[in-house]
């Protein structure tokens, strides 16, 4: 046996047809039988917003069963081939398939024929949410009716003149709109008014706030929902959080263990990158022990190099002492000369040599700030994975659109 919920609003434009189609397809991705009827004779608002599937579903009947009926469209009849299953397996009933004015019903009628409708298809889903018209109009009144629906939520945007509107509207239907059974969901919130507004939540019976969100527009101007059932965003979690304040036990569990997998499917790739910047950091770390080893060498070879220069220079050096001490034959001197050349010229490309190693040793500098560098990244990086793996999904949500690093 189903739960009847009606969408309602006193001012038109403040989301109750994205609310009644977001909360259906949320509810549905968690495993729950869901019937949305689009009550809202004056914009059909949510026959609209699956007109393509509703067209399609108009065309297979149409071969040679005749036409589909909506909610309105006379006749007053619907059966079973007349629901929709949309491709999100959301059931719809629309408020119309031929789009033709519908001709005058006597209200009497309509009451009867929207109660047996009701009465019909309530056995088969856990929850039927009714989009019905802005204002308190005759049909809108049935549908927030308790003849109709269990419990309304009235939609209103946060600006003193819509509150005033809900205010006028709980006035008005005063002996339907009672405490017991009625909501007020605050739709396109300032997300800076969310965080406060929520200290309200515990004393009147506010649904908790979905913020305004700028995907929701995008979406809805392509005819679809803001929703992200793969991995969750942050619209999806404020949705999230109203129905739970909505249903609260009906659906607890299914919703724990929906973010628990999304969670999963959040992290899988985030295990990978973790996994990967470890290995990463692990090569680094092994070729900066290389680098430090050959600096170790390198640092013997430039003292070796400047003994040798330094010895072979002194020794070239020696020739001229001799020379100057002794009276060599010309033969000997040939002999010390040519030694002392030999002894310089080597000494002379050792110099090279320290002056090549001198400049490696620059380059190793280069290079080990750039270890340095590229480590301490590293690290960094692996220290807000090691937190988001640990992350519940709401912080999963925020982090996932943040670089990381
Ligand atoms: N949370 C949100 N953030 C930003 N825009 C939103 C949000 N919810 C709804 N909207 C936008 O508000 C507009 C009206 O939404 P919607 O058609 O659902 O309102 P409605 O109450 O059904 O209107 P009507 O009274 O005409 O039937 C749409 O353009 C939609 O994109
Ligand atoms: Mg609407």
């Amino acid at each position: 046996m189903s739960k009847i919920f009606c969408f309602a609003s006193s001012k038109g434009g403040s989301g109750k047809t994205v609310l009644t189609a977001t909360f259906a397809t949320f509810l549905t991705a968690i495993g729950k039988r869901t019937l949305m009827i689009d009550v809202d004779r004056a914009t059909h608002g949510l026959t609209l917003l699956y007109l393509s599937e509703v067209k399609k579903h108009m065309d297979g009947i149409e071969g040679g069963n005749g036409t589909p009926k909506g909610l309105f469209d006379t006749p007053l009849h619907v059966s079973d081939r007349d629901v929709i299953t949309l491709n999100s397996q959301v059931s719809l009933v629309p408020a119309t398939y031929d789009f033709k004015e519908a001709e005058e019903f006597s209200h009497h009628d309509f009451t009867i024929f929207l109660r047996e409708l009701l009465k019909k298809l309530r056995e088969s889903y856990d929850f039927i949410f009714l989009d019905a018209q802005a204002g308190s109009d005759q049909l809108s009144r049935l549908a927030m009716s308790g003849k109709i629906s269990d419990e309304v939520i009235i939609v209103s945007e946060y600006d003193p003149m819509s509150a005033a509107g809900v205010e006028r509207l709980k006035g008005l239907l005063r002996e339907e709109l009672t405490y017991m059974r009625t909501w007020v969901l605050l739709n396109k919130m300032l997300p800076d008014f969310v965080d406060t507004f929520s200290d309200f939540l515990e004393v009147t019976k506010y649904l908790s706030p979905i913020p305004w969100d700028a995907d929701v527009v995008r979406a809805y101007s392509r005819r679809r929902l803001a929703l992200d059932l793969e991995y969750g965003n942050e619209y999806t979690l404020a949705v999230m959080q109203t129905l739970k304040g909505l249903l609260g036990e009906d659906i607890g569990s299914e919703i724990e263990q929906w973010a628990e997998t999304r969670a999963l499917n959040i992290r899988q790739p985030l295990e990978e990158q973790y996994r990967d910047a470890e290995k990463e950091l692990e090569g680094l770390l092994k070729a900066k022990a290389r680098y430090e080893q050959e600096q170790v060498k390198r640092r013997f070879a430039k003292r070796m190099s400047f003994l040798i220069t330094s010895m072979l220079i002194s020794f070239s050096g020696l020739y001229f002492v001799l020379r100057g001490a002794y009276s060599f034959s010309f033969s000997s001197k040939l002999m010390l000369a040519l030694i002392a050349g030999g002894f310089l010229m080597v000494g002379i490309m050792f110099s090279f040599y320290y002056v090549q190693l001198s400049e490696k040793k620059r380059e190793f500098g280069i290079e080990e700030s750039r270890f340095v560098r590229q480590a301490g990244i590293l690290e960094d990086r692996l220290k807000r994975l090691e937190i988001l793996r640990k992350g519940d999904l709401k912080t999963l949500i925020k982090k996932r659109q943040e670089p990381v690093g």
